[in-house]
């Protein structure tokens, strides 16, 4: 297990992408309840959350900033990602712990093989839509889901408890960022990983403050617990939970 002197830390955000099947295991949502809503996945990467949910016949969209890319070479960066993540936990098997790296790592290839052929094919039916926290291209109360996983809380800077070797998404960011999803949001936002990523995991210090940001703005805001395996050993200390914000 990683303590300080190991932690995995990245210079920029990954692109970096998950299959619909860790979607619903990090969130902690039902298949059959995404059914009939209009969803909104930002940050959404190069993982295969809306070609599975569109071959599902669910509504869904995903926004990104790299999605003004060129198939190919957004694919290349997605492949290159994985591998340098991969890289950084050979040299230092410590940083992150999985129950299975090889099915970790597999499921992020394989995802990043549906991505790119659904990305191709639908760029341009606006199921892919370019775009950036903290302003995104929606308006108001346009989606009944708003997901957004492994962008907030993971990317605060390494003393926030995050693993982003710079500042740039700072507390203010978070703020304005969930202050952004809540406007375009018309039910219920989810946000995953509401821990630290170092050793031991722990409440992450923006949580409360983002929580307490939605309850003014409106929102129910819970906590619920995630079994999804992000390499933390966050579920065994109990700290693994998705924010679950909903407008009453
Ligand atoms: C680690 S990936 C997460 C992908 C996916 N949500 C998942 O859980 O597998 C982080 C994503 O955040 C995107 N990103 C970077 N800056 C962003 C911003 N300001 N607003 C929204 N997304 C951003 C990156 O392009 C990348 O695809």
């Amino acid at each position: 297990m990683n303590d300080g002197s190991s932690r995995f830390q990245l210079q920029s955000v990954a692109f970096f992408g998950r299959t619909l099947a860790e979607y619903l295991q990090m969130l902690a949502l039902d298949q059959e309840g995404l059914r009939g809503l209009k969803i909104l996945d930002v940050a959404s990467g190069p993982g295969s959350f809306i070609a599975e949910a569109l071959a599902m016949g669910l509504d869904a969209t995903g926004c990104d900033p790299m999605y003004n890319g060129d198939p190919e070479a957004i694919v290349a960066q997605g492949k290159a990602d994985i591998d340098a993540c991969r890289e950084q936990i050979r040299r230092n098997p410590g940083a992150l712990v999985y129950a299975d790296i090889e099915a970790f790592y597999g499921d992020k290839y394989a995802a990043l093989e549906r991505f790119a052929a659904d990305y191709a094919k639908r760029r341009c039916d606006g199921r892919y839509i370019a775009g950036a926290l903290p302003s995104l291209p929606f308006a108001d109360g346009s989606f009944d889901l708003v997901l957004t996983a492994n962008f907030l809380m993971v990317y605060a800077p390494l003393e926030a408890g995050g693993m982003h070797a710079g500042d740039s998404f700072g507390l203010d960011f978070h703020l304005r960022s969930v202050e952004e999803l809540a406007r375009v949001t018309r039910k219920e936002l989810r946000v995953p990983g509401m821990h630290t990523w170092k050793q031991p995991p722990e409440r992450h210090p923006y949580c409360r403050p983002m929580m307490e940001r939605l309850e003014e703005l409106g929102f129910a805001v819970t906590l619920l617990a995630s079994r999804y395996d992000d390499g933390c050993n966050a579920t065994d200390s109990g700290c693994n939970q998705v924010l679950v914000a909903r407008r009453p």
